[in-house]
């Protein structure tokens, strides 16, 4: 990759200047559990994070333009546009669970959303719900209230944001719906492009950046199975690991069981055959 130059390293994605207006976001195999990441990598997940995005992408371009240019033939790799991101994360709740579901209990709603009395962990809210965050580069990322986002990116922007991130995620919900998966949640992050218009960025409705439930499973009242980190999860909590790191190595068949599930994600929402994507990634995007 001489053409490009090394300009940040995330938890998942290595980010390369190909000139001033474009980056490559390579998507690697590691794998974070509970903020940290884990020290086995998952074969092919980068891969799964990659062509779901760029299948994504595709199919929402009417609710908001994004930044995807190309993929590359590796599969893992996404030529994009650079933005200039919005400093704050754009989540959206269509299920009560994870931080959202602490602040039910403790304040009868979600970052200010107020919410019917009564609904159990993991309950479908009666509407999705806009719940942005703050970025925070070590660490759990922090809920805002929609007051305090309105004042970090001004509240054209951050009604604009809701807009288009409430619209992503009715549409992607209803057609994972579909294919037998709930979206229980999502991240989005939106940013600017130079004419200063607003364009999805990095990754989008992967499992990484959302909660993903199989929905022949889903039963409201506890938590639920996650559809593709479970077998780390429970190997971690197993191993007696105190969620500080250095992670635990993960087995064999926790690697297998895991790529397997990444693997099913992809081939049940794109209806593609992972082995065509390996072939010819443009295939999502068709
Ligand atoms: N089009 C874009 N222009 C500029 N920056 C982008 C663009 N798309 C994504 N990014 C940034 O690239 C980085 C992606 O890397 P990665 O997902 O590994 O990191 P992270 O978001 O810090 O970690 P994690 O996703 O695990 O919280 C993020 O900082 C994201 O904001
Ligand atoms: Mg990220």
């Amino acid at each position: 990759m001489s053409e490009a130059v090394h300009v940040g390293s995330g938890k998942v994605r290595e980010l390369y200047a190909l000139d001033d207006h474009r980056l490559l976001l390579v998507a690697s195999d590691r794998i974070s559990t509970f903020d940290v990441v884990l020290p086995t990598e998952i074969p092919d997940k980068g891969r799964v994070l990659t062509g779901l995005s760029g299948f994504w992408f595709a199919r929402t371009q009417a609710i908001v333009p994004n930044h995807l240019l190309a993929l590359r033939p590796d599969g893992r790799s996404m030529e994009c546009r650079r933005l200039e991101m919005l400093p704050i994360e754009c989540v959206v709740r269509g299920y009560l669970s994870g931080s959202g579901w602490k602040d039910y209990r403790s304040t009868g709603g979600v970052c200010g959303h107020a919410l019917p009395e009564g609904l159990v962990e993991s309950a479908q809210l009666p509407e999705p719900i806009f719940t942005p965050a703050t970025k925070v580069q070590e660490g759990h990322d922090e809920n805002i209230t929609r007051e305090q986002a309105a004042g970090l990116v001004g509240q054209d922007l951050f009604d604009e944001a809701e807009r288009v991130s409430l619209a992503l995620y009715r549409f992607a919900a209803e057609y994972a719906a579909d294919r037998g998966i709930v979206i229980a949640d999502t991240k989005f992050e939106l940013g600017l492009d130079p004419a200063g218009r607003l364009t999805l960025g990095d990754e989008a409705l992967t499992p990484d950046s959302s909660r993903f439930w199989p929905a022949d499973d889903y039963a409201p009242g506890g938590g639920q199975p996650s559809y593709d980190k479970q077998f780390v999860r429970d190997f971690c909590e197993s191993a007696g690991w105190d969620k500080e790191p250095p992670a635990p190595e993960l087995p064999a068949e926790v690697v297998d069981g895991t790529r397997a599930r990444y693997v099913e994600a992809f081939e049940r929402l794109t209806g593609i055959e992972f082995d065509a994507y390996l072939a010819e990634p443009g295939v999502v995007l068709a």
